[in-house]
C-alpha cells in the first residue's frame, strides 16, 4: 500500500461506493447493465481504485473522457469494458484495438481510419454516438445517419457493439426536453432494430436519469455523479434513491497560536483578529483543490463545531478561528482532526455547500481535488487502500 506523510488526505469510503450502485440496480429494470463512469480520476476520487471496487461491486463497464484515461485504467491490470465516452482519433485506434478499449464513433475519417487498419484478430470495438440535442458530439439526425451506421456495422475489423446518447438536462424537473431527446434516439434505435443490425447495447441515461426516468436509461445506465454519492442537481427526486457521499476532505491543525486584536492572518490581512484569538493552520489550499475563492466563505468542522476559514487561503494552508469549538476539554490544541468536507460528530460539510459557495456544481468540487492529496480508501472503517499520485513508495 502507498503511503503518505501529510495530514491532509480524502478518505472515500467503499461501503458507500456499494451503497450507492446496489440503490441503483434496485431502481432500474432488471438486468439492464451499469456502466460506472471513472472519467477525469473518477470524479477526483482516483481512477483506478475506485474501477477496480465499481468492477467488484459488479459494474458491467467502464466509462472515460478520453483514451489515455481508458489505457490508464486498462494497465492497472483491470480487463472490463472501457468506453471512452469522448473523441478518439486515428492515432489511438491501434492501441484501442490492442487493449480492447471501446470508442465513441461519429466521425468519418475515424471510420475510415479503423477501415484501413492492418489486419489483426482482434477487432476495433465501438458504439456509434449520436446527437440527440446535447449539440456536443455525435450523428446529427438531419445528416445521413443511416449511412454512416451502415458503413460502420459493414467494416471489417470494426465491432459495432453500441449506440448512444446524451441528455443535456435529465436533471431538470421538467422533463420535456428529455422526453424529446429520447424519442429523437428511438428514431435510431428503431432503425438498428428494423434492420436487425448487430447493436446490442442500445444506451442513454446519466444519473438524473436513473432517479427520475430510468425507463428512458436504454439498455445501459452510465453512472456517474450518484455513484459517489451525490445529487445532479437539486431537482431530482431525492426520495427515489437515497445516496450516500462517499468522499470526505480531512486534515489537521498543524499549529495553534493565540493572537492579540490587530493581529493580521494570511496574504493581504485580509482577515484581522477583533480580539485575543485562537487561530489554527491547516496543510491544505488552493493548490490541492480547496479554491482560494473559497476566502471569506468555506468553514470547516472541529470538535463536531463548524468554525470559519480566517484570512486568504494559501496555496499550500489556511487558517480557521478556534475559539468557538472549545469545549470542557480546553481549547483546540494542534493535532486535533479537521473535516472541510464530510461529517464529523452531529455536524456535517457537504460538497454542495462548498459548490454553492463557489457558484459551481458539485461535480467541479470533486474534480477540482487536487492529484497531490492523498486518497485513503476504507471499507468497514479499515483503510484497505492508499493512493499517492506523488508515488512515495511503500508503508
Ligand atoms: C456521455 C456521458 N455519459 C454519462 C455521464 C455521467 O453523467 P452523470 O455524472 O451526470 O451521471 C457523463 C458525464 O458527464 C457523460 O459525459
Amino acid at each position: 500500500m502507498e503511503t503518505y506523510y501529510r495530514p491532509t488526505r480524502a478518505e472515500i469510503s467503499f461501503d458507500a461506493l456499494r451503497h450507492n450502485i446496489n440503490a441503483f440496480r434496485r431502481v432500474m429494470p432488471a438486468g439492464v447493465p451499469i456502466m460506472a463512469s471513472v472519467k477525469a480520476n473518477a470524479y477526483g476520487h482516483g481512477a483506478v481504485e475506485i474501477a477496480r471496487e465499481a468492477v467488484r461491486c459488479g459494474i458491467n463497464y467502464l466509462g472515460v473522457a478520453f483514451l489515455d484515461e481508458a489505457i490508464q485504467i486498462r494497465k492497472s491490470g483491470i480487463d472490463a469494458p472501457i468506453l471512452v465516452l469522448g473523441f478518439v482519433g486515428p492515432e489511438g485506434l491501434p492501441i484501442a484495438r490492442e487493449l480492447g478499449i471501446t470508442i465513441a464513433l461519429f466521425r468519418e475519417d475515424v471510420l475510415e481510419a479503423a477501415a484501413a487498419l492492418p489486419p489483426s484478430s482482434k477487432r476495433l470495438k465501438t458504439h456509434i454516438k449520436v446527437d440527440t440535442g446535447m449539440g456536443r458530439l455525435g450523428l446529427l439526425p438531419e445528416e445521413d445517419w443511416e449511412a454512416f451506421i451502415e458503413r460502420a456495422v459493414h467494416t471489417p475489423g470494426v465491432e459495432v457493439e453500441g449506440l448512444f446518447t446524451h441528455f443535456a438536462r435529465a436533471d431538470e424537473a421538467d422533463k420535456s426536453y428529455t422526453e424529446l431527446q429520447y424519442s429523437r434516439f428511438n428514431k435510431f434505435a428503431d432503425y438498428v432494430k428494423m434492420k436487425e443490425l448487430p447493436i446490442s447495447i442500445i444506451h442513454a441515461g446519466n444519473s438524473a436519469t436513473g432517479i427520475d426516468t430510468p425507463e428512458w436509461a436504454g439498455g445501459m445506465l452510465r453512472l456517474g455523479i450518484s455513484m459517489y454519492g451525490l445529487y445532479p442537481s437539486v431537482e431530482v427526486n431525492k426520495q427515489r434513491i437515497e445516496l450516500e457521499p462517499i468522499m470526505s476532505l480531512k486534515t489537521e491543525v498543524v499549529m495553534v497560536k493565540d493572537v492579540p486584536p490587530g493581529w493580521g492572518i494570511s496574504y493581504g490581512s485580509r482577515y484581522v483578529a477583533s480580539g485575543n484569538e485562537r487561530i489554527g493552520t491547516l496543510p491544505i489550499g488552493y493548490a490541492d483543490g480547496f479554491s482560494r475563492m473559497l476566502t471569506g466563505k468555506a468553514e470547516a468542522l472541529v470538535r463536531g463545531h463548524k468554525v470559519p476559514v480566517r484570512g486568504a487561503i494559501c496555496m499550500d494552508q489556511c487558517m480557521i478561528a478556534l475559539d468557538s469549538a472549545a469545549n470542557a476539554e480546553g481549547p483546540v490544541q494542534s493535532g486535533e482532526e479537521v473535516v472541510l468536507i464530510g461529517r464529523q460528530g452531529d455536524e456535517c460539510i457537504t460538497v454542495d455547500e462548498v459548490a454553492a459557495k463557489l457558484g459551481t456544481i458539485n461535480y467541479e468540487v470533486t474534480c477540482m481535488l487536487a492529484a497531490r492529496v492523498p486518497r485513503v480508501y476504507t471499507r468497514e472503517e479499515k483503510i484497505v487502500a492508499v493512493s499517492n499520485a506523488l508515488a512515495i513508495g511503500l508503508g
